[in-house]
């Protein structure tokens, strides 16, 4: 386990001491990404690391460090602006794809409400801005707070920042003596496309769309900077109200109009599902030429005395849906593909783009999944293709504009042979199936470079080793200058450089070597700036501390097909050292059968993880590798399951924003308690934890009747 994801109460001095350091170095970092309006983390995450040190601080305070961010001045407790409970929460919104969902939206609302099929029910249609929601406070027609939406149930004070915003009225007529006025701030295309433009010339960083854009402007920390970004108000909801606004939603915003507020133009008032839907056409019609982005219309029921009765499901109104526009799609040159070959030997077809602009953001590079997915679409290298980009997934290649190709494209040859050693590439056929995996990879194994390369790259990662200063270009540095080709070569690279086996003239010199250090200004970026000696001796200080990771990293580290982090765990415990779990791997490869029932007799493992720990070690190779890694590591062994936990053996599955905890965290504590975590929900789930934001699991957790709860449910269930 490394330091990060042990619990402050069993860290050693020593680890306190690193786990402060690295506390340190990361919210510094953090810090100065947020004041350049470029977060690096959600403000849950940053809380969570702040919370993290002021624990390791109160356990050790002769350890608190000069630069302790416990002393950051002029930082509201949060570190940034003050945290405010909403007087209402702040809800979101669910979803709709299609105009079946809409009517099946207002047959769930009759539904509810008792009415009958011919009853009618009105709804109000507008556009969903692609901004930020903020709460707007008036006590007495005056404007005296104003918030982000956070969580939903905690926001953010930035009432100075709000105040900038010309559509925001700081006094109001004729509203009730409490009325929080709830909208959408966001930024035109046109102002964002000057924005940028001059961000650019300055030769600053520019934002990648006008929800970033929005995001970053208002929560400057700076009000005066906030001031000069040409930020805009729409108001479509409210909060609090000491009195009610009207009997509809349509006149509650007509008030808020003549109160002063800005209103969208394209709100309309509707009777029938199918008067919306077609305001819906109109609108998305329209999309591309509105001065704003938004991603879909949101249909609110008008009568408010319907809208209390409806009330909320966890976050989102019963009352309201948001109809979502299809994916953003654009036509480009499909330059070239590249086959990229993974740690497993998986080749990977990656269509390069001629750079296209997709809802705001530059795409250069799209999926295309693999060989079937090439041959369906007859995708071939110089088409123009239809891409497709939705949400912030990796964009898709939809389809070939066939009538634009040229003449010379011919059908693209998937190779056969791995680009990187030459290698046949198969499609393995599922024994068990019989059918033919929809991957191709490189049986190059241990002689690929490609899949050294990824191992190693793997090995060393966060999840697995966890080695600090061994990142993915050192990696590769150093794999292609033949100093580290398996993992048993990063720990004898200390012994090795002592012993001048790199100083010979002519070969791979670690003096070379630079660890990149983060800049206040570039704290994403990496430039060299840390001497030669002083890396070198961080980088050997960290592959000391990773010996003794523990045994399910290690193993998990090995990159054994099928052993991801939650069966390395599970073997780590059955089998408590890492000499055992190669022993059996062994015993497997020369089909021992007693073994193998042994093994698939573990709840959590079945058949698959048998096959491939087998195949793993009947490659000798492979076996003689991991000897030689073993050779140099002293793993700690993982704590046994409590089986007297009352969550031991159950199925759970973590959804949505942890507030308290990171998902790893989590994760980690509940598969230390017994608990098997899975990242569906199915039959077989026990629990669904599910924080703010969860979606579709909560749904079809709903749907199959399994038992949901909230994180600090949860944190009671397994309090000790
Ligand atoms: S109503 C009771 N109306 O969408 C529901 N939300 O997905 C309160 N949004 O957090 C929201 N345009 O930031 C509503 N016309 C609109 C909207 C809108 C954009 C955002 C809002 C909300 C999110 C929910």
């Amino acid at each position: 386990m490394s330091t990060d994801e042990k619990l402050v109460a069993n860290l050693t001095e020593k680890e306190a001491a690193k786990e402060l350091s690295r506390l340190a170095t990361q919210m510094a970092a953090a810090d100065a990404a947020y004041e350049e309006a470029q977060p690096l983390m959600s403000d849950a995450d940053y809380d969570a690391l702040r919370q993290r040190n002021k624990e390791i601080e109160g356990r050790f305070p002769a350890l608190k460090r000069a630069d302790s961010p416990s002393d950051k001045v002029g930082a509201a407790p949060t570190g940034r602006f003050k945290k405010v409970r909403h007087a209402a929460p702040m809800l979101s919104l669910d979803n709709a794809f299609s105009g079946e969902d809409v009517t099946e939206f207002e047959t769930r609302v009759k539904r509810f409400l008792g009415l009958g099929e011919d009853d009618g029910v009105a709804l109000t249609a507008e556009p969903k801005i692609d901004g930020l929601s903020a709460n707007l406070r008036y006590e007495k027609g005056k404007l005296v707070q104003g918030t982000t939406r956070g969580d939903g149930t905690v926001g953010e004070d930035i009432t100075a920042n709000l105040k900038t915003i010309a559509d925001i009225p700081h006094t109001v007529k004729g509203a009730p003596d409490i009325m929080e006025v709830r909208g959408e701030v966001y930024l035109g295309k046109e102002d964002f496309a000057r924005m940028n433009a001059e961000l650019a010339a300055r030769g600053e960083k520019v934002f990648a769309n006008t929800r970033n854009s929005a995001a970053g402007s208002i929560r400057h920390k700076d009000a005066g900077e906030t001031a000069k970004r040409p930020l805009r108000f729409f108001a479509y909801a409210w909060g609090e109200l000491s009195a009610p606004l009207a009997e509809t939603q349509w006149e509650a915003v007509q008030r808020f109009e003549k109160m002063g507020f800005s209103i969208n133009p394209l709100m309309m008032r509707a009777e029938t599902v199918g008067d919306v839907l077609a305001h819906y056409q109109k609108i998305e019609a329209q999309r591309a030429s509105l001065d704003y982005d938004i991603d879909g219309v949101v249909y609110k029921v008008d009568r408010l005395d319907w809208q209390s009765r409806l009330g909320i499901v966890t976050r989102a109104p019963r009352w309201a849906v948001a109809h979502k526009f299809s994916a953003e799609k654009a036509q480009t040159i499909l330059e070239r593909i590249d086959i990229q070959v993974g740690r497993t030997g998986a080749m990977t077809p990656t269509a390069r783009l001629h750079p296209v602009t997709v809802g705001g953001v530059v795409v250069s590079n799209a999926t295309l999944h693999n060989q079937d997915e090439i041959e369906r679409l007859d995708v071939r290298e110089g088409d123009t293709v239809v891409i497709q980009r939705a949400g912030d997934v990796i964009p898709q290649v939809l389809s070939v504009v066939t009538e634009k190709r040229p003449k010379s494209a011919k059908p693209f040859a998937f190779p056969e042979r791995c680009p990187a050693c030459g290698s046949a590439a198969v499609r393995e056929v599922n024994p068990r199936t019989g059918e033919r995996d929809v991957v191709r990879r490189c049986t190059g194994g241990l002689i690929c470079p490609a899949q050294g390369v990824e191992r190693l790259k793997h090995f060393v990662s966060r999840k697995a080793m966890d080695i600090d200063g061994l990142g993915m270009r050192q990696i590769e540095d150093f794999f292609g200058r033949h100093m580290i080709r398996e993992p048993a070569d990063i720990f004898t690279l200390e012994a090795r450089h002592k012993d001048g086996v790199f100083n010979v003239p002519g070969t791979s010199d670690l003096n070379s070597y630079k660890r990149l250090a983060p800049t206040k200004s570039k704290p994403a970026r990496w430039t060299a700036e840390v001497t030669n000696q002083k890396s070198l001796d961080n980088l050997f200080a960290a592959i000391e501390t990773a010996r003794s990771r523990s045994v399910d990293r290690a193993l998990f580290g090995l990159g054994i097909r099928h052993v991801g982090e939650v069966t390395a765990r599970l073997l780590a415990q059955r089998f408590e050292t890492a000499e055992r779990v190669v022993e059996l791997g062994r015993a497997l490869a020369n089909g021992d059968e007693a073994v193998r029932d042994d093994l698939v007799n573990i709840d959590g493992i079945g058949e698959t993880v048998a096959d491939a720990m087998a195949e793993f070690f009947r490659e000798e190779r492979n076996g003689a590798a991991v000897d030689r890694l073993l050779a140099h590591l002293t793993p700690t062994q993982v704590e046994a399951v409590a089986s007297e936990s009352p969550v031991a053996g159950k199925t759970v599955v973590f959804t949505g924003k942890l507030e308290q905890m990171t998902r790893d965290e989590a994760k980690a504590r509940a598969t230390a308690l017994g608990a098997k975590v899975a990242s569906a929900v199915s039959g077989k789930t026990d629990i669904l934890i599910a924080g703010p934001g969860a979606g579709s699991k909560l749904k079809k957790a709903a749907d199959l009747g399994v038992q949901t709860m909230t994180e600090e449910e949860w944190l009671a269930l397994v309090a000790d």
